[in-house]
């Protein structure tokens, strides 16, 4: 069988994105992302998301088949993110490719997010030098070696994976019990008066603080927290401390070190994130780590998942930054698997499913 011609459709966030692969090679990855017009608001708001989406949709679909250099007809299936994510915001997609595969009379797939962001590193591209970390352990576009731990850090979620196979065996080992990294970098940088999405601001700005100026929180990492939640990460906590300890500074009439401020708390969620990672790698066995998400981003992420990963004798891999943040090429990418795998195709009677499960 030759490799299927997927186009892949994602719309859990704030991002419409079509993808279209031939098995694992890229030929499209067109992203419409409504991001500007959440800006005002500190974070992404799900009615304007979804309105977002159904204007960007169509469009989307014409521009992706265009740089794929294919048609409608030619497609050997239709591949859509059913959930988790918000529920307006995917209904918007679940029902574009519905009334794609009915229109094409061609089979649906209807695939979970997070898993799509694990497959996102068997996509092969040229992407590899430019947006890359200066990590050379990443081997993008390379089978995925079983089992292995993804760690998924973004705006909407944190999760850890034991991925055993991509397209029939993920287990959730655990994720934030409040709020997501990405929302915790956005909310500590609107209350430094940095722009919304705040995550690139802070590394920015961290860049000339110290990381160690103040000790903030590690969420659930204390003795009686690792018993129950492992695998679980918390960050509202830190966010609430980081907002005291900048009114006290404000109250004392101090100048706030935001630099300090921004390479402390940026510490504090990378340590917390890696440490938790590492252990499981660790506990489990299992010496193979992929990280995905626009947290991912991070320059002091890359830095310490290398570092970290080399001493502990664990591979690392990560994906090229376009395909870390949400995009249809990983939704594509993992109806292939699913298509090469055998998998029946799904029936069109499921819906959005703002929850879920792996
Ligand atoms: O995956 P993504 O593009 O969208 C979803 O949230 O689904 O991730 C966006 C999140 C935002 O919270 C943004 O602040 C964060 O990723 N982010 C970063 C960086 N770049 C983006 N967080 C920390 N450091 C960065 N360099
Ligand atoms: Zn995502």
């Amino acid at each position: 069988m030759s490799a299927p011609l997927v186009l892949g459709i994602e719309s859990s966030c704030d991002e419409t994105g079509i993808g279209i692969v031939r098995g694992t090679e890229l030929l499209a990855n067109v992203i419409s992302s409504s991001m500007d017009q959440h800006a005002r608001y500190g974070g992404v708001v799900p009615e304007v998301a979804a309105r977002a989406h159904l204007e960007a949709m169509v469009p989307a679909i014409e521009q992706a088949l265009s740089e794929a250099d294919v048609t409608l007809a030619e497609l050997d299936a239709i591949a859509v993110t059913s959930g988790p994510g918000l529920a307006g915001a995917l209904m918007v997609g679940v029902g574009a490719a519905k009334a794609l595969a009915v229109a094409l009379d061609k089979p649906l797939y209807a695939v979970n997010h997070l898993v799509g962001h694990v497959g996102a590193d068997l996509i092969r591209t040229d992407l590899t030098s430019t947006d890359l970390s200066s990590t050379d352990l990443t081997r993008n576009g390379e089978p995925l070696e079983y089992p292995t731990i993804a760690l998924l850090v973004s705006g909407g979620h944190t999760s850890l994976l034991l991925v055993r196979d991509l397209v029939s065996d993920v287990e959730l080992l655990g994720e934030t019990i409040d709020d997501a990294a990405g929302e915790a970098f956005d909310k500590v940088a609107r209350l430094l008066g940095l722009p919304y999405p705040g995550g690139p601001h802070i590394d920015r700005v961290a860049v000339g603080g110290d990381p160690k100026a103040i000790r903030f929180p590690r969420g659930l990492s204390l003795p009686k927290d690792m018993e129950k939640h492992r695998y679980d990460f918390s960050f509202s906590g830190l966010k609430t401390a980081v907002a005291r300890w900048v009114e006290r500074e404000q109250d004392a009439g101090s100048e706030v070190p935001v630099a300090d401020v921004a390479a402390s708390f940026r510490e504090a969620v990378v340590d917390v994130l890696l440490t938790k990672a590492v252990a499981a790698c660790t506990d489990l066995g299992v010496p193979r780590l992929l990280l995905g998400g626009g947290v991912v981003a991070n320059a002091r992420v890359r830095e310490l998942a290398a570092e970290r990963c080399v001493a502990a004798g664990i591979r690392l891999r990560i994906p090229p930054l376009s395909l870390c943040t949400d995009n249809g090429a990983m939704i594509a990418a993992l109806g292939a698997q699913l298509i090469m795998a055998g998998h029946a195709p799904s029936t069109l009677d499921f819906g959005a499913d703002s929850t879920l499960p792996v």
